[in-house]
């Protein structure tokens, strides 16, 4: 079972990239999280690049989608929504339409922030994006404020209790991956 993570910020030591690592170490055992490290590459989306022929890092991004069982996404929040390098991602993944990588495929959304919120409308505003793109968000979100506190020395959670949460969240989306989906008749 394998697990594509995306953390949605480009910064060295993002705690949406620690809290993907923290994330990776509770996954049931079957499960390995794989990290997908493109963001950085992808051109800002354009529909003629995209029909004159796909460009080699949103290829890599496609495939890399489609090769996962589930997606877990870390987002942080800028002004209130998500980043744009990652939201640019998503509108790569959401193309072609209907037919994409993220069609029926079960996404987790969690997220870190450095203020008390812990980046809880971005996540609400990704999993709406996601629902649109035809992927399927799991309802269950983490919101990890004041995240420069929240790590210990090895990169754990400290909140025995978010630890607890954020493994049930990994746990819920390994099950909505094995799950047989139901077709429409
Ligand atoms: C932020 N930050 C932020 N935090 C928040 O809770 N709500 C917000 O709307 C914003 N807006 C925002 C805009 C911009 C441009 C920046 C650079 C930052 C703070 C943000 O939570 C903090 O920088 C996190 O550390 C970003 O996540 P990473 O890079 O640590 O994963």
């Amino acid at each position: 079972m394998r697990v594509l993570g995306i953390s949605g910020s480009l910064r060295r030591g993002s705690y949406n990239a620690a809290l993907l690592e923290a994330a990776g170490r509770l996954l049931p055992p079957g499960a390995e999280l794989v990290r997908y490290e493109g963001l950085r590459d992808l051109p800002a989306y354009d529909e003629d690049l995209d029909r004159e022929g796909e460009p080699g890092p949103v290829a890599r991004l496609r495939s890399q989608i489609a090769a996962a069982d589930a997606v877990l996404i870390a987002t942080p929040e800028y002004n209130a929504s998500i980043p744009g390098a990652l939201k640019n991602a998503i509108d790569w993944a959401s193309r072609p339409y209907p037919e994409n990588a993220l069609r029926g495929k079960p996404v987790a959304v969690i997220g870190a922030s450095t203020g008390i919120f812990g980046a809880v409308w971005a996540q609400a505003e990704l999993r709406k994006v996601l629902h649109h793109a035809g992927a399927r968000p799991l309802e269950e979100e983490l919101a990890l404020g004041t995240a420069a506190q929240a790590f210990g020395p090895g990169g754990e959670l400290r909140d025995p209790e978010l630890r607890e949460r954020l493994g049930a969240i990994v746990a819920a989306l390994v099950r909505e991956a094995r799950a047989p989906v139901a077709l429409a008749a």
